[in-house]
This record gives C-alpha cells, sequence and structure tokens, in this order.
C-alpha cells in the first residue's frame, strides 16, 4: 500500500495510507489533510490541489502536461520547479510519495 507523506508549512508530517490508482489530492481529501482543497475534484479547473513534490519522487512522475501547466500559472502561493497538482499524481502499489503543502491555496 502506497503511503504519502504531507508536510505542512510548519514542517509537521501527516503520513497516510493511499490506494494505487487514488491521487495524492483525493487522498488528502479522503483524510482531511491540511490546506490540500480540491475544489474542482480533479478536473485541472482549480490549482486549490497545489504541491511541492519532493525532488527524489519526480522520477515517478510524468511531468505535468499542457494544461496542468498552465494552472500552476494560476496558483495561490508562488510556483516553483516541484510545483505539481497533486489531483495529477496517481499512486502506484510500491511508491511512496513525499509532498509540501504550500502556505495558502485559494
Ligand atoms: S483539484 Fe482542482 S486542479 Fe487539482
Amino acid at each position: 500500500m502506497p503511503k504519502v507523506f504531507y508536510v505542512q508549512p510548519d514542517g509537521s508530517e501527516r503520513v497516510v495510507d493511499g490506494a494505487a490508482g487514488d491521487s495524492v489530492m483525493s487522498t488528502a481529501v479522503r483524510n482531511g489533510v491540511r490546506g490540500i482543497v480540491g475544489q474542482c475534484g480533479g478536473s485541472l479547473s482549480c490549482a486549490t490541489c497545489h504541491v511541492y513534490l519532493a525532488a527524489d519522487d519526480r522520477q515517478y512522475f510524468d511531468g505535468p502536461g499542457e494544461d496542468e501547466d498552465e494552472m500552476l500559472d494560476c496558483t495561490a502561493s508562488d510556483r516553483e520547479d516541484t510545483s505539481r497538482l497533486s489531483c495529477q499524481l496517481v499512486l502506484r502499489e510500491g511508491v511512496d510519495v513525499h509532498v509540501t503543502v504550500p502556505d495558502e491555496q485559494t
């Protein structure tokens, strides 16, 4: 079962068991992880699921597609090289994922 490590802006960490095929966003929302809103439900139209993906974990995911890239310009907190929309990060069996939640989402 993949685990997702959510680090808050204050450095506190929450570890949640995820399921392959679920997104980092839906896993957060289902478990009440602070700071990940997921307002549009994963349809790439809100950017309230913005996270910073740990550099070591980037190898597990394709880069952002065109639509995600455009939405990443609309995030409430600054966009960085590691910025991703967590609704587009789909969990895989045997792969743990580490993300940092930005200061603000909306
Ligand atoms: S949940 Fe809206 S863009 Fe990810």
